[in-house]
């Protein structure tokens, strides 16, 4: 019997309260990458205390750089003297947004050995686009024993098209870009507030960055960056996701430091589904309606939805008074959590990559295992809405990109709490 971490809710609570919204976990991560382009400190705030920034911070002192964390979400990284050019299997396995590390690494050593990412629970997620593109900028790439061996004297600037908008392609191409000869175009490009967030740390690096937000990006490389400091965004996911919280659970939660400007897709579907989003000077009120209302959505690029909330938006569809359509554009299998919710007694028909979602007056608390982050955010927030008990099992899913969860959602009312689960054999 294998004993997990895991969650158990008693469901049925209102969230009444005030809940601070922690820094991007997906805008840390290139940040963090980005320390790498520099012989000299980057200090970021706001970074979340979370399992993936771990993870990263243990890539980075791998490759020689020296982080710490000098007071809470502060994090300074030293990569004055890198001693290793490997990302070795076992970090990127852990964690597949270790292949930040190729574009900085090449752009400044010259050479970077990765273990190619493998797929993980939500689809095949290859990564030919950075290959491709840094090739188009001059580096040699060869895939050998589960690792790309990539190479480059010295990088040339060029126009670069990206089939898809891919987020860490485009912020992978940009670091290479910042110590390229030259001037790099990359058209398609991702325009996500992650992607952004970059730009303007490279920016304060000395990088002229153009474009930022939109498909079209404009770098000039330069030959030395100088240190810089940079506060990261608040995470729009976490953000999304206690405002689904507030929704399913007709509660009222003050959310601080959110940035409706980059929620405007979520913010207009939670709105349809019957919760209200009022700013105020304060911080963010939302407030859950007594019926929620359904309502379609299809995930997409930014400023479209995010597929990062696709799940968690289901968890409130599940208790909508009608039917909605929830299309995945994104990834291939990213309805993991179906089956689980299912187990809470949602009516959820799959067809092909939509997802048929039938309203139930309410649903009933189970045993379910989580299966990828935002799935088990999804969970949860079932978990929250249903009658009775409701234990997640392998929440360590969550602990990778969400920060101290559970105890933002008890200082809020929620009857949640850490235990251990018997998995089965
Ligand atoms: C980033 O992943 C995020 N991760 C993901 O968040 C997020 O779901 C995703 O963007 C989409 O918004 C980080 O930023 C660390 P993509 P990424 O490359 O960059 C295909 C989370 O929950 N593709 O934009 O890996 C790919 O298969 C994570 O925090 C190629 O075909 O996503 C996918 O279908 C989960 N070839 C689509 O593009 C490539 O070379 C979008 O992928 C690259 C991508």
């Amino acid at each position: 019997m294998a004993r997990v971490r895991g969650l158990l809710i008693e469901g049925g609570e209102r969230l009444i309260g005030e809940v601070t919204i922690s820094g991007a976990k997906n805008a840390a991560l290139p940040a963090m990458a980005a320390s790498l382009l520099l012989e000299g400190k980057t200090v970021l705030e706001n970074v979340p205390q979370v399992r993936d920034i771990e993870t990263f911070k243990t890539l980075l002192e791998c490759l020689g750089a020296k982080v710490r964390w000098v007071s809470k979400g502060v994090l300074e990284i030293d990569a004055s003297a890198l001693t290793d050019i490997t990302a070795p299997y076992d970090l990127v396995k852990a964690m597949r947004a270790s292949i930040l590390v190729l574009g900085p690494l090449l752009a400044r050593a010259g050479r970077a050995r990765v273990s190619l990412p493998g797929g993980c629970a939500i689809g095949a997620r290859p990564i030919d686009l950075h290959l491709r593109g840094l090739e188009q900028m001059g580096a040699s790439i060869t895939l050998r024993h589960g690792y790309i061996y990539a190479s480059a004297r010295k990088l040339k600037g060029t126009r670069i098209y990206l089939d898809l908008p891919t987020v860490t392609g485009t912020e992978n191409l940009m670091m290479a870009a910042s110590r390229a000869e030259g001037v790099t175009v990359i058209e398609n490009a991702a325009r996500e507030p992650e992607v952004e967030d970059l730009a303007e740390l490279l920016g304060k690096m000395g990088v002229r960055v153009e474009g930022a937000g939109t498909s079209v990006l404009k770098i000039e490389g330069v030959s030395q960056l100088r240190p810089a400091a940079h506060r990261i965004i608040p995470d729009r996911i976490e953000a999304g996701t206690f405002m689904v919280a507030a929704g399913i659970t007709r509660g009222n939660l003050l959310l601080r430091g959110c940035r409706l400007d980059q929620m405007e897709a979520v913010v207009e579907k939670l709105r349809q589904s019957g919760i209200e989003i009022i700013p105020q000077d304060s911080g963010i009120r939302v407030v859950g309606p007594t019926k929620i209302r359904s309502a379609d959505v299809r995930t997409l690029p930014y400023p479209g939805f995010p597929t990062d909330m696709q799940a968690q938006f289901m968890a409130l569809m599940t208790l909508a008074n009608g039917l909605s359509v929830i299309t995945e554009t994104i990834f291939e299998n990213r309805f993991m959590h179906v089956s689980e919710l299912r187990r809470m007694g949602a009516d959820i028909r799959i067809e092909g990559s939509s997802a048929i979602v039938t309203g139930v007056p309410s649903l009933s608390g189970a045993p379910v295992m989580a299966t990828d982050l935002r799935a088990s955010a999804s969970l949860v927030l079932a978990g929250l809405a249903a009658e009775g008990r409701t234990t997640i099992s392998r929440i360590y899913h969550l602990e990778r990109g969400y920060e101290a969860l559970a105890e933002k959602l008890a200082s809020v009312g929620a009857k949640v709490q850490r235990v251990e689960i018997d998995e089965g054999a």
